[in-house]
């Protein structure tokens, strides 16, 4: 696979930034609450997640840290918020 967006979104703005990268590169957005770990190698893999109460949601950085390196050519991280922080 060349390219896949994978995303944890609670309220559902993160899953529409993931919706309008899928769009552009041509592929589903996949929340990663609905599908097991990526099995195949992905060149880009978009990810992305929100801070909540400062912290990162525990269903992404656990997906996070599962990735494997040997499975992904690069990560591009993006995310949504309305904190200053
Ligand atoms: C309970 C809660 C805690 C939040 N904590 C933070 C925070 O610490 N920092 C921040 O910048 N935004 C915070 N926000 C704002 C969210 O990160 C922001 O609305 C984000 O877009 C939510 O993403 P989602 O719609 O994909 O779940 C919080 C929102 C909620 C509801």
């Amino acid at each position: 696979m060349e390219t896949a967006v994978r995303y944890y979104s609670k309220l559902g703005n993160t899953k529409k930034i993931a919706e309008a990268i899928a769009e552009e590169t041509g592929v589903k957005a996949v929340s990663v609450t609905d599908e097991p770990d990526l099995t195949e190698y992905v060149g880009i893999l978009f990810l992305g997640g929100a801070p909540y109460a400062n912290i990162m949601a525990p269903q992404l950085r656990e997906y996070a840290e599962r990735l494997s390196s040997d499975k992904i050519g690069r990560v591009i991280l993006f995310t949504t918020s309305n904190w200053s922080r």
